[in-house]
């Protein structure tokens, strides 16, 4: 559910018209809707209520707007970041140290050592190697790493194969049938509390059931550390659940989700924490486009050529991602064409022989379900500039990232004195 709808026949934000925003701001241009962030927020926090405590820590990475983390803190969500711009944001939006997550195979010295001295809740470590030099760095600075050891359970997320985290091959954490050894061999360690384990398997999951599978394979670890003497106090469960990309699909509900993980971890006597990311922004955001003109097919179907491209929405070239695509004051009529940009590649495509409404040059349309990894993963390919972001409230609206032009990207590079 979200909160960008039709009125009078126009696509609006909130309460305000898309088109509004496209006159002042320009195209493309990402909208987020607060109030949207906000209800996936408090049903998330709902449907975990039952648990003791939970850490909500908000996956950054999904979207790392200042204003969206802003939202987000003000519900009382911590942050799993996974560098250190990552942190200096989750930070600079005002969410305490304590309820941020650090998890990412390659920490860097620097990344531990502004973790530490920032006072961070918890390092998730991927590896043995990772978690000595962690250790080390403590111990140099005279302090203690809060840290869980993340477990790769070897599961099939059933996810695409790029976002997948928890199968044996990926590098992410350390093998599950090692992980008591592991453990046990870095819980000795001065400069580090290891007291703990996190697993994540992967993102945009349509079942529960991997979740579940990996979640039991964790408890059976809680259990094996336990018997062997060692304190757990805390356990992450990841984030991963999958969001309706297409009308009318349907994923795995949060309350369902939150009953699963009550079940699944009764009796383990931890503090769960979460680090749910696309759930809460993926349909909190649209990318608003504007038709350049419509060609004709060489093949058939006609091009519909937007302004928006692979460089500002990368997840149809990259993945083969499928955003709903709708127009902001559709007529009745429809339309079956290729959806494009104006990149020179032809990955440059969001769709093919699409049925769409009607379009001309010079309408307005959006791609939904664009507020997860949308801008983020923006890049400046083709010496475009990156693509401005606006965060609607109701009936107002503001500029949350304003757009940088070529110029400003070509203002930092500089010809050597001996190419002169
Ligand atoms: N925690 C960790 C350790 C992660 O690696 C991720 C996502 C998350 C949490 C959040 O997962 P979520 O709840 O958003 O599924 N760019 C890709 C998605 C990459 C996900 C990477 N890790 C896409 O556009 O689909």
């Amino acid at each position: 559910m979200d909160h960008f709808t039709f009125a009078d026949g126009v696509l609006h934000a909130e309460d305000v018209p898309l088109a509004e925003i496209a006159e002042v701001v320009g195209t493309p241009v990402y909208v987020y809707s607060r109030a949207t962030l906000e209800r996936h927020a408090q049903v998330f926090a709902e449907a975990l209520s039952g648990l003791d405590n939970p850490l909500i820590a908000y996956a950054l990475k999904s979207n790392p707007n200042l204003a969206v983390i802003r939202v987000l803190q003000r519900q009382g969500f911590g942050a799993d970041v996974v560098s250190g711009g990552e942190m200096q944001r989750a930070l600079a939006a005002g969410i305490s140290a304590q309820d941020i997550v650090f998890s990412g195979v390659g920490k860097t010295h620097r990344e531990m050592a502004d973790g530490i001295a920032a006072g961070l809740g918890q390092f998730n470590i991927e590896s043995e190697e990772e978690g000595f030099e962690l250790a080390r760095v403590g111990a140099s600075m005279g302090a203690t790493a809060q840290a869980a050891l993340r477990v790769n359970p070897d599961v099939d997320a059933g996810t695409h194969e790029k976002i997948s985290t928890g199968k044996a091959e990926n590098k992410f954490g350390v093998p599950i049938h090692r992980a008591s050894e592991i453990f046990a061999r870095l819980s000795g360690e001065p400069g580090l509390n290891l007291r703990g384990l996190a697993v994540h398997i992967g993102s945009q999951l349509s079942s529960l059931d991997p979740l579940e599978t990996a979640f039991t394979k964790l408890g059976s670890v809680i259990a094996e550390l336990r018997a062997a003497g060692h304190t757990i106090t805390h356990a992450d469960l990841g984030g991963g659940l999958g969001v309706p990309y297409r009308e009318g699909e349907v994923m795995p509900s949060p309350a369902d989700y939150g009953a699963m993980v009550a079940r699944v971890t009764k009796g383990w006597q931890v503090r769960l924490a979460f680090e749910p990311g696309r759930v809460i922004s993926g349909n909190a955001g649209v990318l608003l486009t504007r038709v350049v003109r419509v060609k004709r097919g060489g093949n058939g179907d006609p091009f519909v050529i937007v302004d928006a491209a692979m460089n500002d929405l990368a997840r149809p070239a990259m993945y083969g991602a499928w955003h709903d695509f709708v127009a902001v004051e559709p007529s009745c009529e429809r339309m079956t064409a290729n959806i494009v940009g104006p990149i020179c590649e032809t990955g440059d495509t969001f769709a093919m022989g699409r049925d769409i409404d009607a379009l001309e040059a010079g309408d307005l349309a959006v791609f939904r379900t664009a507020g997860a990894y949308g801008a983020t993963m923006a890049s400046s390919y083709n010496s475009r500039g990156f693509v401005p972001e606006v965060m609607v409230d109701g009936d107002k609206w503001a500029i949350v990232a304003e757009r940088i032009e070529p110029a400003a990207i070509l203002a930092a590079e500089k010809v050597p004195d001996w190419l002169e």
